[in-house]
């Protein structure tokens, strides 16, 4: 059976840029306690005031990737769209790139969820279509918009200071002698669902969306993190999922070039790499510190600004691995 690569890599963050002291004006806060927790320095949010979406720097991102690829967007035959953030609760906002970025009405576009995980996830669904033949160039984004759905109260600053705004984008296509997705992993265990999770709006509640239920003190529609819940999680499953990506093509720590992991937060990530794998410093690629954490984009911004510094280039073994809400966690082993 034939295989996949990525052709293709763009991200996007908007211009703005909120640094850990800018918090304080909402937040108490500081810029030690969050260095010292999270390693992020600064994130990049939209404007406030709202008429941005995930769709919007999705689409600043695929242009970049489908120019990197040498493609246009008629060019693509499937749209996958990973997001916790989407501009609507439906459509999914694959379609609203799909009109944005000038992709042919018609050509199919699938929404993808698991959070933190999304990428890998989605990367995973494209292999599958490119491997059974089925599409030869398919668009792939991550992109989130978080900051307009923070909140900007001290109750809220564990959560609030961690997220920023961004997108990522791959084209995937055939592969070609130097590069192809070797493989990957998915897992999911719906136990931890509540653990890190966003309530509300929901189909549960009657009406689904009620002023009462947001209005006052409640919280429900902020996003909720059991944080050393998901630290607790977090460092076993990525290395896990890491481990098994190698295992399973019989190739060990040392003949990888890099792991780029979900930018959750440097602690997890350090821990990871070090403690438990081993890995030195310049075989872990972070950029937390200056991006936060973008979710289901984190990874393809990390990628993407990996390969524009030189740190890996085509035909390089590189292992993707993530953890997010759900929990879900995985892995995908690649020559770029
Ligand atoms: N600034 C200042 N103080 C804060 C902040 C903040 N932003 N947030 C919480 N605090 C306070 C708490 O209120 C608490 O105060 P108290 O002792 O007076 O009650 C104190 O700091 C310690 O709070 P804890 O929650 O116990 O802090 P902890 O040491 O566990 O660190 C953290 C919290 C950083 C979230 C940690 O649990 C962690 O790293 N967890 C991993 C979660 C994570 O990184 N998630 C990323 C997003 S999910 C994903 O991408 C998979």
């Amino acid at each position: 059976m034939r295989k996949s690569r990525i052709a293709g890599l763009g991200s996007y963050v908007p211009e703005r840029i909120v640094t850990n002291d800018d918090l304080k004006q909402w937040v108490d806060t500081s810029d030690e306690w969050i260095q010292e927790r999270t390693g992020i320095k600064q994130r990049h949010w939209v404007p406030d005031g709202g008429g941005i979406g995930s769709s919007d720097l999705g689409c600043e991102a695929s242009k970049r990737a489908l120019a990197d690829a040498g493609l246009e967007p008629k060019d693509i035959q499937m749209i996958i769209f990973a997001t916790l953030s989407p501009d609507h609760m439906f459509p999914g906002t694959g379609v609203f790139l799909q009109r944005k970025l000038g992709v042919p009405a018609g050509t199919a576009a699938l929404d993808v969820r698991q959070q933190c995980t999304g990428f890998i996830y989605g990367l995973s669904v494209a292999d599958q279509f490119i491997r059974t033949g089925m599409y030869d160039r398919i668009l792939l984004v991550g992109a989130e918009v978080h900051s307009s759905g923070l909140d900007r109260s001290t109750r809220g600053r564990d959560v609030t200071v961690i997220f920023g705004d961004g997108a990522g984008a791959a084209v995937i296509t055939p592969a070609d002698e130097e590069s192809q997705i070797i493989s990957t992993h998915l897992h999911a265990d719906g136990n931890f669902a509540e653990d890190l999770w966003l309530e509300y709006p929901s189909s549960k509640e009657h009406p689904q969306c009620g002023v009462e239920q947001i209005s006052g003190d409640h919280t429900r529609h902020f996003p909720k993190m059991k944080g050393r819940q998901v630290f607790k999680h977090a460092v076993p499953k990525m290395a896990e999922a890491v481990f098994e990506a190698l295992a399973k093509n019989g190739v060990s720590l040392a003949d990888l070039k890099m792991l780029i992991p979900h930018q959750a937060n440097l602690r997890i990530n350090e821990y990871v790499a070090k403690q438990v794998l081993g890995l030195p410093d310049e075989k872990c690629f972070n950029n937390i510190d200056h991006v936060g954490n973008t979710t289901a984009a984190s990874i393809p911004l990390a990628l993407d600004e990996c390969r524009r510094l030189g740190k890996v280039q085509k035909g390089d073994l590189v292992c993707l691995a993530a953890f997010g809400a759900g929990f879900t966690w995985g892995s995908a082993l690649l020559r770029l």
